[in-house]
């Protein structure tokens, strides 16, 4: 039994993203691990910096207490062997709210200065409107995988990945059956991913 802390940003209910989720604990669950989810849309989790957090973190004052919004993210994240970050590609890289939530949860004392390892396992799995191909040709997988894996991830997690569900397809003609059945394919690599956690 393998317990996963989830890190969510979207915010729609209808998406595929949401799919992607709900395909990914069913699978958990299934598979006997546990999941704990930090919804950061449902909670309103607030993605700005302070003047106090921006000063405890330039002043590396890890001896100051952080938010308790912060200390409970940070809770979550140490009683899970393995995270996963589940998010929609905006703009070529995750949803604002996310990034907000690494600035104000990788704080000194936690994140860095010093970095240790907290977690066997990091997952990063987002859904994209490109494909893979498009991403990889344009530069933007590269620098998104760079970004969460050697950057905010790094030695955080023993190892990482980071798996792009992108191609959603639009146009006319048989656009939506082609899309149903990217999306079938991506949700059976969701759970089969879950499953080998
Ligand atoms: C504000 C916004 C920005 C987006 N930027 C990108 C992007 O830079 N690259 C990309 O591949 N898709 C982009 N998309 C498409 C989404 O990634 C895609 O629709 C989503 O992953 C899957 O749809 P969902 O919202 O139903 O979960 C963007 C979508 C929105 C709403």
């Amino acid at each position: 039994m393998t317990r996963v802390h989830v890190v969510y940003a979207h915010p729609g209910g209808r998406s595929f993203t949401h799919k992607v989720l709900g395909t990914f604990l069913d699978a958990l669950g299934a598979s006997g691990h546990t999941a704990t989810v930090s919804d950061l849309y449902a909670m309103g989790f607030r993605s700005v910096l302070t003047l106090e957090e921006y000063e405890r973190e330039s002043s590396y004052a890890a001896d100051t207490p952080v938010p308790a919004d912060v200390a409970a993210e940070h809770d979550r994240l140490d009683a899970a062997e393995v995270w996963a970050f589940i998010y929609p590609v905006w703009w070529a890289d995750c949803p604002a709210v996310l990034k907000g939530w690494f600035d104000r949860v990788w704080t000194v004392g936690f994140a860095y200065k010093p970095t240790v390892r907290r977690a066997r396992k990091a997952l990063v799995l987002c859904t994209a409107g490109y494909s893979v191909e498009e991403l990889e040709a344009s530069g933007v997988h590269a620098a998104m995988r760079t970004t969460m894996l050697t950057d905010r991830i790094g030695d955080r997690a023993g190892s990482s990945d980071f798996v792009v569900f992108g191609s959603r397809v639009t146009g006319d003609g048989d656009a939506a059956e082609r899309w149903a059945a990217t999306k079938a394919r991506h949700l059976s690599e969701v759970a089969a991913i879950a499953r080998s956690i």
